[in-house]
C-alpha cells in the first residue's frame, strides 16, 4: 500500500488511524458539522468503526476509499477528508470533507478542497473530481466555488436523510481545467 502523506502551505492529509478516533470525533460528532450532511451525529463508537473501515480500505489493491486526516502546521488533526473513486468509472472520484466547527470561517475549507482537488489530480491521477451538498449549505457552495469547482445541477431526491429525501447540488472540476503548476 503507498501510503499517503500530503503536505501543502497550511495544511496537511495523511492516512487516518486510531490515534485519530476523537479528532475525528470531534467532527462526525457535532450537530453544527452534520447539520447538512445526510446523517446524525456520530458516536464516539461509530468513529471507531469509521477508522477500522478506512484502515481496512487503505489496503485494498486497487485501492478505491481515501480517508485522510487533516492536519494544522503543528500536526494537529482538524478534520477528515474522503475521496472514493468510482468502480465503474475509475477516473472519477466523489470527494467530501469536514473541518472541527471551531475554525470555520477563516478560508481553511476553500484551500482544503484546493489541497484534495490537487492531490486527487496530481497524485492519483484522476481527471473528474466532484462534490455533492445539501443546497442548504452555503459554507460548502462558497468554498468550492473559490476553490474553482464549478456548479453542474441538481439531483433530486439523492440522498436519504433522518429528515427524509434531500436533494444534492453537485460541483466539479476537471484535471485539463486545473492549474498544472499548482503546488500542494
Ligand atoms: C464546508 C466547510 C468545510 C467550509 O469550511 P470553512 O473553513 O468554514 O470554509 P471557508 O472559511 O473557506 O469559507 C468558505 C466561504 O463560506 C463562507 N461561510 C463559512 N461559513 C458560512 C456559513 N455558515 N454560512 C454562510 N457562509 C459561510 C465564508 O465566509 C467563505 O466565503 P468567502 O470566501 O466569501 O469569505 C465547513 O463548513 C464544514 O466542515 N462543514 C461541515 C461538513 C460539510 O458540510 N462538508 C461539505 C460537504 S460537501
Amino acid at each position: 500500500m503507498r501510503s499517503v502523506h500530503v503536505t501543502g502551505k497550511r495544511l496537511g492529509l495523511r492516512e487516518v488511524s486510531a490515534v485519530d478516533v476523537d479528532a475525528l470525533h470531534a467532527v462526525y460528532g457535532d450537530p453544527a458539522a452534520t447539520q447538512h450532511l445526510p446523517f446524525d451525529p456520530r458516536t464516539r463508537a461509530e468513529v471507531v468503526d469509521i477508522v477500522d473501515e478506512a484502515v481496512a480500505a487503505a489496503q485494498a489493491d486497487p485501492r478505491r476509499l481515501y480517508v485522510l486526516a487533516v492536519t494544522e502546521t503543528e500536526g494537529h488533526v482538524i478534520g477528515v477528508a474522503r475521496l472514493h473513486i468510482e468502480a465503474d468509472h475509475p477516473h472519477s472520484a466523489e470527494i467530501g470533507l469536514g473541518l472541527r466547527p471551531d475554525l470555520w470561517g477563516r478560508g481553511i475549507g476553500t484551500d482544503l478542497f484546493r489541497l484534495v482537488l490537487t492531490f486527487g489530480f496530481k497524485e492519483l491521477g484522476l481527471h473528474r473530481l466532484w462534490g455533492a451538498r445539501s443546497p442548504a449549505n452555503t459554507a460548502a457552495q462558497l468554498a468550492m466555488l473559490v476553490a474553482g469547482m464549478v456548479e453542474e445541477g441538481r439531483i433530486r431526491h439523492h440522498v436519504s436523510t433522518p429528515d427524509g429525501w434531500r436533494d444534492s447540488i453537485v460541483h466539479s472540476a476537471l484535471s485539463d481545467e486545473w492549474p498544472a503548476d499548482r503546488a500542494l
